[in-house]
């Protein structure tokens, strides 16, 4: 009752309640710690469809959608990442030029991905490239190789 005296009994209890409520929440917290944080992400692998439906030189079929170009050259397939090593701009495919441009700080790449000007310091990434049962082509973002005599390697191009 307001205006009463606060007996032992109830400051003692106040004081072990909020004693419990710290403890409780120390334990929760410290539990917590045992559960790690997932992040849940989309795949970064997808299916580019038939490979025989891409014929030589650049696709830009994936690019908006996955972020990727499927190049065809005489001997298979390859899939470039559209990243700039720069900064992380999308570059566009000039065929006329037969060069990716980058629209942010001018850098261009070879159909192979390597730099041919500008200020990005390395070629592009290559994707995982894998040719399933069905003829279709499995493209993972998440595999990627850029240094010349790797990136020619069986994971990342296909001889199609
Ligand atoms: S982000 Fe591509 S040149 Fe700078």
């Amino acid at each position: 009752m307001p205006g009463e005296p606060i007996t032992r009994r109830n400051f003692l209890w106040v004081g072990w309640s909020a004693l419990a409520t710290f403890f409780a929440a120390s334990a929760a917290a410290s539990a917590r710690f045992l559960f790690p944080n997932v992040l849940y992400e989309p795949s970064q692998k997808f299916n580019a469809g038939r490979a025989k439906d891409y014929p030589v030189g650049v696709s830009t079929r994936w690019t908006k959608l996955q972020r990727v170009w499927i190049v065809r050259n005489e001997k298979g397939i390859y899939a470039l990442w559209a990243r700039c090593t720069h900064l992380g701009c999308t570059p566009n495919w000039f065929n006329d030029q037969g060069r990716f441009r980058c629209p942010c700080h001018g850098s261009n790449f070879s159909p192979e991905g390597d730099v041919i000007a500008g200020p990005a310091p390395k070629a592009l990434w290559r994707c995982k490239v894998e040719l399933a049962s069905t003829g279709d082509l499995i493209i993972d973002k998440a595999v990627l190789e850029d240094r010349p005599g790797f990136r020619e390697g069986h994971v990342y191009f296909v001889d199609v």
